[in-house]
């Protein structure tokens, strides 16, 4: 009190409560506008924080871009935030109002990230799609196929040709016994035509792995005498042979047989001519060559004109101009016997085949041992 009785004389006296009270009314007036000023910058800030975070965002192309835009503008240590701590130096009456404004900032944004998220996922989407996927309208790579095997091929056509003429296919082991292989074939122990068959036999004595398919004559006419026959015999034989371009220990035979009571030579012949003509082509010519089998008689070969060089002579017929075809005859009246027929009373051909030659000679393949080297560009050459 004792600073206002000092002026005693022109100063009128004042309640110093009164006094404070108005000073402090200025100070609050001061405040007051002081802090308008404030209110208006962090709105202008807020308005300046949308367009800015707008336009970053239209410039985010990726997820990892929209997140780091998040981190920037509306995380908690974002730009939004740091803008909002200054809400202290605001008035309450104020506060509400910026309060209001950032909020709808916030909403702004943070729809619009929704929606640019959106936006970027589905691209993304759409650009894993593109890149993976398949041109349904591409032409597909063509398939390798694969073939049947040359030797297949010809014993189908040959099945094909006897089967037309009335022949069965008949089945018959490739394990034989020595008495099946040759003793009932007319080639009793010692024989020396058993020399022409070099033999595979087992640790069981009398048990051998077939050198021919003749055996399974014996064993077609022990099923059918005293019927007529007319099978084919196709199936593996071995031999213990020294293998090279034209032998192997293991190859293809097909028998045939011919069972009745008025077969004769022409019959033979008419057959395996016919035979011929469908299988190399019509006209090629053929030749009958006298032979000696021991279960046939008379025994014949039989020849084809050379496929190869057509008869003028070339490596693979040895320059003969013929190729050998086929053994044949008619059947041993002895084996008939063995096969339970009356050779008084029937007769029959039969002839013996190697499919595998027919396809080396069909092909012009010069080396047999290709056809077991599984090697398929073989069968790209024919
Ligand atoms: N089996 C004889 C061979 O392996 C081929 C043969 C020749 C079969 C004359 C026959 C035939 O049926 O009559 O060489």
């Amino acid at each position: 009190m004792g600073g206002t009785t000092e002026h005693a004389g022109n100063f009128v006296p004042v309640d110093e409560r009164l006094v404070s009270f108005f000073v402090s009314l200025k100070q609050e007036k001061g405040r007051n506008h002081m802090s308008k000023i404030v209110q208006q910058d962090i709105l202008q800030q807020l308005e300046q924080l949308q367009r800015d975070a707008q336009t970053a965002l239209a410039q985010a192309n990726t997820t990892e871009a929209t997140r780091e835009w998040y981190s920037e503008y509306l995380s908690r240590k974002g730009r939004l935030t740091s803008i909002l701590r200054n809400l202290g130096s605001l008035s309450a009456e104020e506060r509400p109002l910026v309060g209001k404004v950032a909020n709808e900032v916030k909403a702004v944004l943070e729809n619009a990230l929704q929606e640019r998220q959106a936006a970027i996922g589905q691209a993304e989407l759409e650009a894993v799609r593109r890149a993976e996927s398949v041109d349904v309208t591409l032409p597909g790579r063509p398939q390798k196929l694969g073939k049947l095997h040359i030797t297949t091929r010809a014993l189908r056509d040959i099945y094909a040709i006897f089967t037309a003429m009335g022949f069965q296919i008949y089945d018959s082991p490739e394990v034989e016994t020595d008495e099946y292989n040759f003793q009932l074939l007319n080639m009793p122990p010692g024989h020396p035509a058993r020399d022409m068959w070099d033999t595979f036999y087992t640790t069981m004595p009398g048990l051998i792995l077939r050198t021919h398919t003749s055996p399974g004559q014996i064993h077609a006419m022990r099923e059918y005498a005293p019927e007529p026959i007319r099978v084919i015999l196709p199936g593996k034989c071995y031999r213990y042979e020294a293998v090279d371009a034209s032998h192997e220990s293991m190859f293809y035979q097909v028998e045939g047989l011919a069972i009745g009571k008025h077969i004769t030579f022409s019959d033979l012949k008419g057959v395996l001519i016919n035979f011929a003509n469908q299988m190399y082509g019509e006209g090629r010519k053929t030749r009958f060559r006298k032979s000696y089998f021991p279960f046939t008689e008379p025994s014949v070969e039989m020849d084809i004109e050379c496929v190869l060089c057509g008869g003028k002579g070339c490596p693979v017929c040895k320059y003969s101009g013929w190729l050998e075809m086929l053994g044949a005859g008619m059947v041993h009246p002895r084996v008939l016997q063995n096969g339970g027929y009356d050779p008084t009373e029937f007769s029959g051909f039969a002839f013996g085949m190697g499919p595998d030659r027919i396809a080396l000679q069909k092909y012009g393949i010069d080396d047999i041992r290709y056809f077991f080297t599984n090697d398929a560009r073989l069968f790209e050459r024919v």
